[in-house]
């Protein structure tokens, strides 16, 4: 099979296509025919030499997929040859064939094509973990999500708002009008505006009672400042950084949290409980069209150098997917 490898640390130009041995599927594990993938982040990051896959994973790209059940291991009872899956991979999925566990499959949902379907797991797996397990988010809590514009940050406010929270999000002010149509109320410009400020004003001087943040250092201390008392911090990204100063005073006198975590390293089991509590509670407000994926371009996957170029110019809204040469 072909699958895009990363030639050596750099830029998107070292994403090269190229031949491999197919992928050869345990007893526990579905072989699937890649229909797409999608472009994360943390993709970005491995192909520029600043994120290894845990060990075991495949050294390709690509976190999620989805496609047709090619294979079967002699332990799966739940999926047959020729269903339509999508899976969340902890690397590879930018190939035409991965082998993954079949409990980190779901089912492709009720009208969403089967490329769009590999824009979701991850985005749905770290929203659910991040916002329900670690935010203990609650209907008519405040939500301020970093980054509104992003893969995650678009999946998140359709999630949130789905849920009854209030939808904050700061981004690009060109981005704004398209993430109020995905149900934020209130779009912060980072560029112009003073985001702890904006969100005080918002809730009358309450805060947000939880944070969604991927920027890390650099908007730690004001996260706190923004938070309302008994608010969760929750980070998953450090585009800002790994390291800042705190005033523990201030989180104290808040009886705030922060949280952070990672869903890539995680074990199979933790993984395998995530997805089954997605396909419970998220996947059914897809299958209903109350979230949909939202796909800003469909690109080959032999071209996935110009899919890292628009991710990172941060041209996008949501997600870029690969889609696979069928042959
Ligand atoms: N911990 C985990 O398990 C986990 C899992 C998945 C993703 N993540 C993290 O979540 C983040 C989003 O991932 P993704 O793949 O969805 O990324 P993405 O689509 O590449 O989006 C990155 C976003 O960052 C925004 N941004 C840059 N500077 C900003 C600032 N100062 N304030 C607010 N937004 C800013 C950009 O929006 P503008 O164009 O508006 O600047 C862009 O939308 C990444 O940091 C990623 O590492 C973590």
């Amino acid at each position: 099979m072909y699958a895009v490898t990363i030639t050596q640390p750099g830029g998107p130009e070292v994403l090269g296509w190229t031949e491999v041995p197919d992928p050869v599927p345990d007893r526990h594990q579905v072989l699937i025919d890649v229909a797409a993938s999608a472009v994360n982040r943390a993709d970005v990051l491995q192909r520029a030499g600043f994120y290894a896959p845990p060990p075991g994973a495949s050294p390709h790209p690509g976190l999620e997929c989805s496609g047709r059940v090619a294979a079967v291991g002699g332990d799966v009872t739940r999926w047959r040859v020729g269903d339509e899956v999508c899976a969340l991979l902890a690397g590879g999925g930018y190939a035409q064939r991965v082998a993954v566990d079949a409990d980190h499959c779901l089912p492709v949902p009720p009208g969403v094509a089967l490329v769009d379907a590999a824009t979701l797991p991850e985005a749905a797996c770290t929203v659910w973990s991040n916002l329900v397990d670690e935010g203990r988010l609650q209907s008519l809590d405040t939500l301020l999500i970093h980054g509104g514009g992003s893969g995650i940050g678009a999946f998140a406010i359709q999630f949130a708002s789905a849920r009854g929270a209030r939808v904050l999000t700061t981004a690009r002010a060109g981005k704004h009008a398209a993430l109020r149509e995905l149900g934020a109320e209130v779009a912060i410009d980072y560029d112009r505006e003073d985001f702890v400020a904006a969100v005080h004003t918002a809730t009358q001087g309450h805060g947000a009672d939880v944070i969604l943040d991927i920027l890390g250092g650099a908007y730690l201390a004001r996260n706190v400042e923004a938070l309302a008392t008994g608010g969760r911090l929750v980070v998953i990204g450090l585009q800002g950084g790994r390291r800042a100063e705190l005033d523990l005073g201030q989180l104290m006198s808040k009886q705030a949290s922060i949280t952070g975590t990672l869903l890539r390293p995680r074990t199979a089991q933790e993984k395998a409980a995530i997805v089954a509590a997605v396909a419970e509670h998220v996947w059914p407000l897809i299958g209903t069209g109350v979230i949909r994926p939202v796909v800003y371009e469909r690109v080959p996957m032999p071209e996935a150098a110009r899919a890292h170029r628009i991710v990172e110019a941060s041209e996008h809204i949501g997600k870029v997917a690969l889609v696979a040469p069928t042959s």
